[in-house]
């Protein structure tokens, strides 16, 4: 793209890489931003070249430290809205508090809407995110709000694999629509697994619906935080006589003790996205990371240019309904 035209990018400091590899992509430079601590822990912010009237994307997922990176957001918002941008898009790859979206319990928040009401009174006009925790979040939303999936590349890394006598299996009820539309995509049968949770950040596995023996199991989750869901789903599939278990998900929190526990010889693999920037450390062997530059970059082009964003995925469709 033409970086002459009114177009900026900024980069926050949660997804770094991710701003880089989509600025490249674009061919178009980040626009250097100033972010720093007062010594009470105050977040500075300062967008360092001029945005006059221009439509500004910012990325930044609101990943773990969350009220640090949803705030550095705010704050760079709020600063660009100042300095007279005429358009502001928040480029969300991961939506932090996207699963308190409901009230289960009295007294409880709903926070996932909470933080729409921020970033829309903050100055944000346009969200561009990826596979929220539930679609409604959208209606928390009076702007546009595209959320792009990861699922269409997942598939598409899962048929170049040529997994042997497949099955998708989704890790709760609530996720079933997500394994369909996985199953679909690469032609393969579906089971699902009963899970409960007893407390916050506890799970437990009643029953699975569908036969898994001898197949290879394919877990699809939105979202690895602590590994709890995924491993134990995992070890259940291996105990009903499933071959393999590749687990996959679009945002990889990794949050406590997940590496240890993917890292589980019960798991050949684990595929996730770089919607959240993943540490060194925590990248081992068996993750494969698959980066969603491409679709983002595609898609600030086309909202830059007001075109529509349907036609984002007709390349990988074809190239999936070639290779299944
Ligand atoms: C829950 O509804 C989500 O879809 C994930 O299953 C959950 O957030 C995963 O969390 P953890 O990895 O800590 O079990």
């Amino acid at each position: 793209m033409d970086e002459k035209e009114h177009i900026r990018l900024i980069g926050g400091s949660a997804n770094s890489e991710l701003a880089e590899e989509i600025s490249s992509k674009l061919g178009v430079p980040l626009t250097p931003i100033e972010v720093k601590r007062f010594n009470d822990g105050e977040i500075y912010c300062k967008v360092k070249n001029s945005v006059r009237g221009c439509k500004v994307f910012v990325i930044q997922s609101t990943s773990n430290p969350v009220n640090e990176n949803l705030m550095e957001l705010l704050i760079l918002v709020d600063a660009l809205k100042r300095a007279s941008a005429k358009e502001i898009t928040a480029i969300i790859p991961y939506y932090g508090y996207g699963r308190q979206d409901r009230k289960a319990e009295p007294r409880e928040p709903i926070t996932a809407k909470l933080v729409a009401n921020l970033l829309t009174k903050a100055g944000v006009d346009r969200v561009i995110t990826f596979d929220l925790h539930v679609e409604q979040i959208q209606g928390f939303f009076d702007i546009p709000v595209d959320n792009l999936e990861a699922i269409p590349q997942i598939a598409e890394y899962l048929l170049d694999k040529k997994i042997v006598d497949p099955i998708v299996v989704s890790p709760d009820v609530g996720g079933t629509k997500r394994a369909i539309r996985l199953a679909k995509l690469i032609d393969a049968p579906l089971a699902i697994i009963d899970k409960r949770r007893p407390a916050h950040g506890e799970s437990k596995i009643m029953n699975v619906v569908g036969e898994v023996k001898g197949k290879t199991v394919i877990l699809i989750d939105d979202i690895i935080d602590t590994a709890g869901t995924i491993s134990k789903a995992a070890e259940v599939m291996l105990e009903k006589g499933a071959r393999e278990v590749y687990i996959c998900a679009s945002h990889a929190v990794f949050s406590g003790k997940a590496i240890e526990k993917l890292g589980s010889d019960a798991i050949k693999e684990v595929i996730v996205t770089n919607t959240i920037k993943i540490a060194d450390e925590k990248k081992i062997g068996k993750i494969k990371i698959i980066s969603v530059a491409s679709l983002l970059s595609e898609s600030i082009k086309r909202v830059y240019e007001g075109l529509p964003l349907g036609v984002l995925f007709e390349g990988i469709y074809d190239r999936l309904a070639k290779k299944r």
